[in-house]
């Protein structure tokens, strides 16, 4: 009889697709297919260096096992396989212990598996994959910022048509450039958040928007910035199964981002306004940009009312001013952050840069310890319960 081992496991259900394990692995031991991205338990050597790069926790999955789950398996799944019941355990303590260890390593820092909140709703995901993208019309692409700002955002609007494709706020999609790598093979889709709310831009419309910075020699964010209404393009998702709000209209949100990052931000926001949901929990932002002509939706989001919304723009690059990041603000409202720190209904988001998570964690752990709290406590329980949730990239 095989000796019980501890397989690495990706869930397929949360995983969206973003390749990044795969690219970081430094023994191929990852692959995907047009379905799933899975492990190859005969070369997981488990180095963890795929742990901290999943911007979802879904890579950090592990099944004790006699015998490890085949990719052919794998490649088929929708959702994880329980923990079989093992009998002979003997062995796998030993190697608990090893892995909890060098687990505890990948996770130091925000990372680590997010949960959905309790509220969400159920979102639909991997509808579309490579093999069977779906075909999306373009119907809108406006820049959202100045020439003059030097920063080229689009507002991109897609059709659906007669095909199903429900989002919920938070998800993403994936757009599959055209063409061959230098390897001849097809590109990847690359991953965008979805910017509009469940009923579509438009509502009672089958269409969706997402906020696309392009980016020097991007491959897909130049595409998709000179895209023409009227292009046909391929998409695959939806995917994402955490970072998702709370239908519980009670619920206090605490929204952290950088200029793309805002994205989901508006999905929440739209999805309040429009649900006008009564005795509804508030909503504050901390909105990080280089200028005021250089933030997405700048002007909209100036209309929406501040008891709805409560807005902090601040600004990297503005001529005259010191510089300001978010964390920098986020200092100056401890009060009020502190409040929302304690109240069981808050729920925090934080969407942008990678390097804006370091400085916003440590704003916390300040505004915690202020109070006598410990920051990593909070954030773990907050975790646990689905209220605490990081994108960054
Ligand atoms: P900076 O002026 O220092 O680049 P971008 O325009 O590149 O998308 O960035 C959005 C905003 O995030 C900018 O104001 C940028 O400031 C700011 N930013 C850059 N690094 C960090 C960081 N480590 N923490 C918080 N904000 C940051």
């Amino acid at each position: 009889m095989n000796k019980p081992l501890k397989q690495h496991l990706i869930d397929p259900e949360i995983c969206i697709r973003c390749y990044t394990c795969e690219m970081t692995c430094p023994v191929e031991a990852i692959t995907h297919d047009d379905n799933n991205v899975v492990v190859d338990a005969e070369k997981c050597d488990f180095c963890m260096d795929c742990i901290p790069v999943c911007p979802t926790g879904s890579i950090d999955e592990w099944r004790v096992v006699e015998t490890p789950y085949s990719l052919d398996e794998q490649f088929e799944w929708d959702e994880l396989p329980a923990q079989e019941e093992i009998g002979e355990a003997s062995g796998v303590e030993a190697l608990d212990d090893a892995m909890a260890a060098l687990l505890a390593e990948a996770h130091a820092g925000a990372g680590g598996k997010s949960k959905a909140p309790a509220s969400a709703a159920k979102p639909s995901v991997n509808l579309y994959n490579l093999g069977k993208p779906a075909t999306a019309r373009v119907t809108g692409n406006y820049r959202l910022t100045s020439e003059e700002s030097g920063s080229d955002v689009r507002h991109i609007i897609l059709d659906f048509g007669a095909q199903p494709f429900p989002v919920l706020e938070g998800q993403s999609i994936g757009i599959i450039p055209p063409g061959t790598d230098a390897d001849g093979k097809p590109h990847l889709p690359r991953l965008y958040s979805v910017s509009s709310p469940r009923d579509g831009e438009r509502p009672n419309y089958n269409n969706l928007s997402l906020t696309v910075k392009r980016e020097e020699k991007g491959l897909c964010s130049n595409y998709v910035c000179d895209l023409k209404i009227g292009d046909e393009i391929k998409v695959t998702g939806p995917f994402g199964a955490t970072f998702l709000m709370p239908e519980d209209p009670a619920a206090r949100l605490l929204m952290v981002c950088t200029g793309t990052g805002s994205a989901p931000f508006r999905a929440f926001t739209m999805r309040r306004q429009r649900s006008k949901a009564g005795g509804a929990g508030d909503m504050t932002m901390f909105f990080g940009a280089r200028t005021p002509d250089s933030l997405p939706y700048f002007g909209p989001l100036g209309k929406v009312p501040e008891q709805l919304l409560k807005k902090h723009l601040v600004f990297s690059r503005q001529p005259g001013q010191q510089k300001e990041y978010v964390q920098h603000r986020m200092m100056n409202e401890e009060e009020a952050l502190a409040d929302l720190l304690a109240d069981p209904k808050t729920h925090i988001y934080i969407c942008g840069l990678r390097g804006m998570e370091q400085g916003v964690e440590e704003a916390f752990r300040s505004i915690s310890e202020s109070t006598g709290q410990s920051w990593d406590a909070t954030r773990d329980a907050m975790r646990d319960e689905g209220r605490y949730h990081v994108e960054t990239y």
